[in-house]
């Protein structure tokens, strides 16, 4: 892969309990194109046009943007579809499926008046309504720092909802998120004695990040929230955040390259092996839990039972190791796997991952097919 105008920014993400994101880094390219050619790029030569999930992501890619002296670039936020509801803290804890809390006033929400894309809490009783977003409330910033008893700061001054997004993540967290009816009532207990509503952290937008990944995150320039403009740039002008732009202008770009990628084509461990080598960097080495985690994850969407890792037994030597020659220290193997007697009889054991249940680790012989999960660059971080 050519890095001739690339420039690397390699980072992980932070872990936020289920669903947590992979790991992947962004590539900066200083050539002008519009929107799409830069997608068809990325996707061409990496996973796709940049996703920013938080900002520990966000403040890296200001960072490295900053190095390279980059006025404006594209990144993989385009408007498309209908909008929906989404939460200001992009953890994925706040909008798991299946359990999503809302608490809409009757009647509510009603699309009524101008930009009625976020919402305020009413202070007589706890319930949400949509409102004008440029509208001056107070609001309630989530404070992670903290205790339980103060973890919602109310603050009193009157922002529309965009700075107020931009206040709470200077000096606090975010906005504040509301998962049940406990944390409402302490929450609009706290605002009882403010005045009106006050802002919350959902709001109603019809963007989609290019890699369909669903990080609610957004970073918009409070001067550019709906300039009716359908692609999304990073730029200088606007601070570095972000901004919305005409998807035919011609601008330098930001990819993205996900640490691992699942490949659904059935192979032996040897082949499987040989192709990663050959089109990424190698067969998946799991050394921590996290990268366990990220494992799982990917290895769901499998169309195979199990799906080989880089895990190798040697029979001479009677013990397993990682195709890159680091000993196993963090191990997931299920019950009766990987720590007996393995039958060197026919062939060389080699491990997989479950791609149901609790996915973990089995030993197999290598001569299986199976989809396996390759690794795209190595990870100078362990
Ligand atoms: C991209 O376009 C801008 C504005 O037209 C120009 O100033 C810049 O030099 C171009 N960059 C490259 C790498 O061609
Ligand atoms: C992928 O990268 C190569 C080399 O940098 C480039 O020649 C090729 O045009 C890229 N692919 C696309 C679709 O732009
Ligand atoms: C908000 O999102 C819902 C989908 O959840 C959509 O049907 C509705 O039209 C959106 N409202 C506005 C005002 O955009
Ligand atoms: C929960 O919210 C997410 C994100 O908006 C949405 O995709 C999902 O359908 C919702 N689930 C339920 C049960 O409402
Ligand atoms: C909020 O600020 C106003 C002046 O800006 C002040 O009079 C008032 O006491 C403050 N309220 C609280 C609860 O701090
Ligand atoms: C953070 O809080 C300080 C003090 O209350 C305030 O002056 C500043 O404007 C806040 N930051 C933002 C981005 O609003
Ligand atoms: C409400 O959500 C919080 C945070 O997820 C959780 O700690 C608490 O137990 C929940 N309370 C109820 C009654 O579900
Ligand atoms: C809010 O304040 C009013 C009086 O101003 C009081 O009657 C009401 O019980 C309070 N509500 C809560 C949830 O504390
Ligand atoms: C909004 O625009 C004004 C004037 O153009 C500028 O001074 C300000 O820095 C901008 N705000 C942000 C967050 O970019
Ligand atoms: C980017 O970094 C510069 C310098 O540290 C800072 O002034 C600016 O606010 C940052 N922008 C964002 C979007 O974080
Ligand atoms: C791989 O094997 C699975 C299970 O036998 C099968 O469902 C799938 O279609 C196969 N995939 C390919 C690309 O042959
Ligand atoms: C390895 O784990 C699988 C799945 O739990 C189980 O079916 C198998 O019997 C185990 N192998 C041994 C040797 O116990």
């Amino acid at each position: 892969m050519s890095h001739k105008w690339g420039f690397v920014i390699l980072f992980f993400s932070v872990v936020c309990g289920i669903g947590a994101y992979i790991p992947h880094r962004y590539h900066f390219f200083n050539e002008n194109k519009t929107w799409s050619e830069a997608q068809t790029y990325c996707r061409e030569n990496y996973t796709d046009l940049a996703t920013i999930n938080n900002m520990r992501e966000m403040k890296k890619l200001n960072h490295t943007l900053m190095k390279e002296n980059a006025k404006k670039a594209w990144i993989g936020l385009q408007r498309e579809g209908p909008g929906k509801w989404q939460w200001s803290l992009a953890d994925q804890t706040f909008y798991r499926d299946g359990d999503n809390y809302t608490n809409w006033r009757s009647g509510e929400p009603n699309s009524v008046g101008d930009n009625p894309y976020c919402v305020e809490m009413y202070k007589d009783d706890g319930k949400w309504n949509d409102g004008n977003c440029l509208n001056s409330k107070f609001f309630v910033c989530y404070e992670e720092k903290n205790t339980i008893t103060n973890k919602y700061v109310v603050i009193n001054e009157t922002k529309s909802w965009h700075d107020a997004q931009i206040y709470c993540r200077e000096n606090h967290t975010d906005l504040i998120s509301v998962r049940n009816q406990t944390e409402n009532d302490e929450i609009w207990k706290v605002i009882n004695s403010s005045v009106g509503g006050v802002w919350i952290g959902l709001f109603n937008d019809s963007w989609k990040w290019s890699d369909q990944s669903n990080s609610s995150f957004r970073y918009w320039s409070s001067n550019k929230t709906s300039g009716g403009l359908n692609c999304s740039a990073v730029s200088e002008s606007e601070k570095r955040y972000w901004s919305d732009v005409d998807c035919t202008e011609k601008l330098p770009f930001i990819c993205h390259e996900n640490k691992l990628i699942l490949v659904k084509e059935n192979l032996t461990w040897r082949e499987a092996l040989r192709y990663c080598r050959n089109h990424h960097h190698d067969l998946v080495s799991v050394r921590t839990e996290e990268m366990q985690l990220w494992v799982k994850e990917v290895a769901q969407n499998a169309s195979t039972e199990h799906v080989w890792l880089g895990l190798r037994h040697t029979c001479a030597l009677g013990f397993w190791y990682w195709v890159n020659g680091e000993m196993i220290c963090y191990q997931d193997w299920a019950p009766g796997n990987g720590t007996g007697f393995e039958d060197c009889s026919h062939e060389e054991r080699t491990g997989a991952v479950q791609s149901g249940g609790e996915r973990k680790w089995i030993s197999l012989p290598q001569s299986k097919k199976l989809n396996f999960i390759c690794s795209t660059y190595e990870d100078l971080f362990y």
